[in-house]
């Protein structure tokens, strides 16, 4: 861990242009990586650098990216805001947020479409600034074309940014490149940016330019690199925002397995959000995670499930194909409990200790004690659920009138037979039993067997009708 010059660090991101190339109506820095806009995650790396001012320049449906970023962060980091109109380039973009800039401070400029950086990359680059120089980010590229060239003199000091645009064919053979991410003295950064002109190959008001008038000032200018291309990547089509998702999920993957889950392939994992792991957690392949998700020891997730916000105690296992979804309110499960093949849990669903959920179940709403089963083509909604409950294949609760829903509550130890209906609200006294194919509309006493359905009949010798003859 570097330690840090004094300086309060102040974050620009610039978010104004178009992206063109996404062909789509959202605006690029609001598409998503790992469920989350791209944009913010530049402002959580802002966060975790601890900034003490985090300015985003938004230009190119400015309001849409202005609101996106407030519903997602006004509780939990003040983001401030320059409008960018029209969009006359990086200097320009960064002009417009040079009074929300506080001078003694260090400016980190970052890219609202590059979201992939790590903060220790970041430190170095603050640390080399110190508070009084100007430091690029740069990396080596085999294909540098389009970038900006770090231009070097023979000693080696950094001498300008040229642009591919504007680079000469000599210029053109460099490898080195700006990333786009730089850290300056703010008070120096603001006088520089009030020199920039656009007497350049694309008419623009060139950040990078300040390169040059930096020198001019006798301040040093130095080029930290990083030798790893996906922290400075941009996104500017679905190829490469898939391709960054990649890079994303993998490093997750081994930060998971490093952390002791096995996962069965780290390539086929993905997590949108959050996902805390105990100890001997095992996920098979094609699993999505979102929201948060908590794992508890030896919980073991069969393939093709889906588990958002929940939380899933000691040796809980999931069978695959397994959809479970707390929206926002964790869904808890008890210890033990064995949930799938092809079950669905919806928000509201609460799971005590070994409880089994079976194939083509859906929980919602409803609380199932200790014990309880339902293991087979059952619907349970605003339901309570008490222990050890056994609850037949092809049952469900009628919760909906069509105008309210309303409560059933299934006792302890209560047997309810297969295809049954119970129609909320209604009560099924403890230990009592439902005969298959009742529909019970009125409460049930306690340890009774309740039935509702015809008696049997048979009718001796039966004659089937037969087809008519016609002539
Ligand atoms: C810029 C750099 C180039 C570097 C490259 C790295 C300049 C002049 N050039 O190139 O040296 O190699 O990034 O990716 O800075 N933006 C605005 N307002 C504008 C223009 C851009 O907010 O008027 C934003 C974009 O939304 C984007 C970022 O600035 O987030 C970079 O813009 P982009 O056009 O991708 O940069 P380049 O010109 O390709
Ligand atoms: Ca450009």
């Amino acid at each position: 861990m570097t330690t840090r010059p004094p300086q309060p660090l102040q974050v620009a991101i610039m978010a104004a242009g178009k992206g063109t190339r996404m062909k789509s109506t959202k605006p690029k820095v609001l598409q998503t990586l790992a469920g989350l806009p791209l944009l913010d995650h530049v402002i959580a790396t802002a966060q975790r650098l601890n900034a003490s001012r985090t300015v985003v320049i938004t230009g190119h449906q400015a309001e849409s990216v202005e609101s996106a970023v407030r519903a997602t962060w006004q509780d939990k980091a003040k983001v401030e805001f320059a409008l960018q109109m029209p969009q006359l380039g990086t200097g320009h973009a960064m002009q417009q947020a040079a009074h929300l800039l506080d001078d003694d401070a260090t400016v980190l400029v970052l890219s609202g479409d590059v979201p992939l950086t790590e903060t220790h990359t970041l430190e170095r680059l603050i640390q080399a600034s110190e508070g009084q120089h100007l430091a690029l980010l740069s990396v080596h590229l085999a294909d540098p074309s389009g970038y900006g060239r770090i231009v070097r003199s023979p000693s080696g000091a950094v001498e300008a940014i040229v642009e591919h645009k504007d680079a000469s064919e000599a210029q053109r053979q460099i490898g080195e490149v700006y990333s786009g991410i730089m850290a300056a003295p703010a008070r120096a950064l603001k006088s520089w940016l009030l020199r920039l002109n656009n007497h350049n190959a694309q008419q623009e008001y060139y950040l990078t330019d300040v390169v040059t008038l930096a020198l001019q000032d006798g301040v040093q200018v130095m080029a930290v690199t990083t030798d790893d291309p996906m922290q400075v990547e941009g996104v500017n089509s679905p190829r490469q925002l898939a391709a960054l998702e990649r890079v994303f999920q993998l490093r997750q993957a081994n930060k998971l397995m490093d952390a002791g889950v096995r996962l069965a392939d780290p390539s086929r994992v993905d997590v949108r959000g959050e996902l805390v792991c105990g100890q001997d957690v095992e996920i098979d392949v094609n699993c999505v995670f979102s929201g948060r998700v908590e794992l508890g020891n030896n919980v073991r997730i069969g393939a093709h499930c889906v588990l958002s916000d929940c939380t899933l105690a000691d040796g809980v296992q999931v069978h695959p194909f397994t959809h479970i979804d707390g929206q926002n309110q964790a869904i808890p499960i008890g210890a033990g409990s064995l949930i799938g093949p092809f079950a669905r849990l919806r928000p509201g669903a609460k799971l005590g200790q070994d409880v089994h959920i079976g194939n083509f179940v859906e929980v919602k709403n409803s609380t199932l004690a200790d014990g309880a089963k339902a293991n087979h083509l059952a619907y349970l909604g605003d339901a309570v659920v008490g222990e050890r409950v056994n609850y037949g294949a092809g049952s469900i609760t009628a919760n909906y009138d069509g105008a309210n829903k309303h409560k059933t509550t299934i006792q302890a130890d209560v047997h309810v037979g297969s295809n049954c209906v119970l129609v909320a609200p209604v009560t099924i006294g403890a230990g009592g039993t439902i005969g298959a194919g009742s529909t019970i509309t009125k409460d049930t006493p306690e340890n009774a067997l309740s039935v509702t359905r015809a008696k049997q009949l048979s009718v001796d010798n039966w004659a089937r009708p037969v087809k008519k003859k016609t002539s």
